[in-house]
């Protein structure tokens, strides 16, 4: 990525004049990660950093969801993504519609909404949760409304992983990500069997066959501090294929052996479409503020949460 520098170095200076933050996903590519994102990070970090930032605006490099929710927790901030098309295919599993419908269904239930939503989802949400900490937030709201079942949309896989980590039930939706739900245990037993030394850490956006193969289960921020804190001899990441890239270059003792998939939303954000959201001030992304009110609800209650 130091190939890039100049373009990098452009990137930073404009950041300067603008009084910019860049919040980066862990899925972003290396030359983005490490050569111009203030602040890195999963979900949980980058919606924790989006509300607490005082520059002026704010980049955000990853998909449109996480540019919403910057959006909801810090409305008078200019939010700019540099490509409008970078969604999700769980964000686009389902509509505030479906989650009326699930209500009535279910009444009385609290709604847990995974962050990969729509601000329009968030709003007719009770409280979201991320892959970080989605236990705990199911956990809260059976507590909070004296429940023993929730509804955990839309996230099938996520909803499923959860499940077994709870004695809560769970309600789920059918929402998947296209990216983990390529995953099979097989791909697992396969690398077990060629390298029976490697540790292998999976999303839980994975298949449950998938993570009861695995070693470990956690958000990106998880794998990334369970790599950097046990430095395994070698380590296989069951996520996006950047992640390991990100990871690798802070963990010089480790080997990371593949498969990964890469997520074509989050490839859609590149070092030049960065330049040009800085100079030409663009794409702005907004929410309907009444929506953006009730969303800001349910994302402040799963801030709010201890960590
Ligand atoms: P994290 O919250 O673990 O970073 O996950 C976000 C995501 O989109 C995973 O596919
Ligand atoms: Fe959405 Fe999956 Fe891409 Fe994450 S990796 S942004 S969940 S499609």
């Amino acid at each position: 990525w130091r190939l890039h520098a100049p373009l990098i170095h452009a990137i930073n200076q404009l950041k300067r004049e603008r009084n910019a933050v860049i919040l980066a996903h862990n899925y972003m590519t290396p030359d983005i990660f490490h050569g111009v994102g203030d602040y890195v990070g999963d979900s949980l970090g980058l919606a924790r950093e989006a509300a607490r930032t005082d520059a002026a605006v704010i980049v955000q490099a990853g998909v449109h969801f996480m540019a919403e929710t910057s959006k909801i927790l810090s409305p008078d901030k200019r939010v700019l993504i540099p490509d409008l098309k970078a969604g999700c295919s769980l964000a686009s599993s389902i509509t505030a519609a479906d989650v009326r419908l699930m209500r009535e269904r279910y009444p009385g239930l609290p709604v847990v909404t995974y962050v990969n939503t729509s601000a329009e989802v968030k709003a007719e949400t009770d409280i979201c949760c991320t892959s970080a900490n989605a236990v705990q937030v199911v956990e809260h709201a059976a507590r909070e409304w004296g429940v023993d079942r929730v509804l955990l949309i839309p996230d099938e896989f996520l909803a499923r992983n959860v499940a077994r980590q709870t004695s809560v039930g769970i309600i789920a939706w059918r929402g998947r990500c296209e990216v983990h739900e390529q995953f099979t245990a097989e791909d697992i037993r396969e690398i077990r069997e060629a390298h029976p030394g490697a540790e292998i850490l999976a999303h839980p956006e994975c298949p449950a066959e998938v993570i009861a193969e695995a070693d470990f289960a956690g958000s990106t921020a998880a794998m990334n501090d369970y790599v950097l804190t046990r430095k395994p001899r070698q380590v296989v990441l069951i996520t996006e294929c950047s992640m390991a890239d990100n990871v690798a270059a802070d963990a010089v003792e480790t080997e990371f052996l593949r498969p990964c998939n890469l997520c074509p939303h989050m490839k859609r954000i590149t070092l030049e479409n960065i330049h040009q959201a800085l100079l030409e001030d663009r794409y702005e992304v907004t929410v309907d503020p009444a929506v953006a009110l009730r969303a800001r609800d349910a994302v402040q209650r799963m801030i709010d949460l201890p960590p």
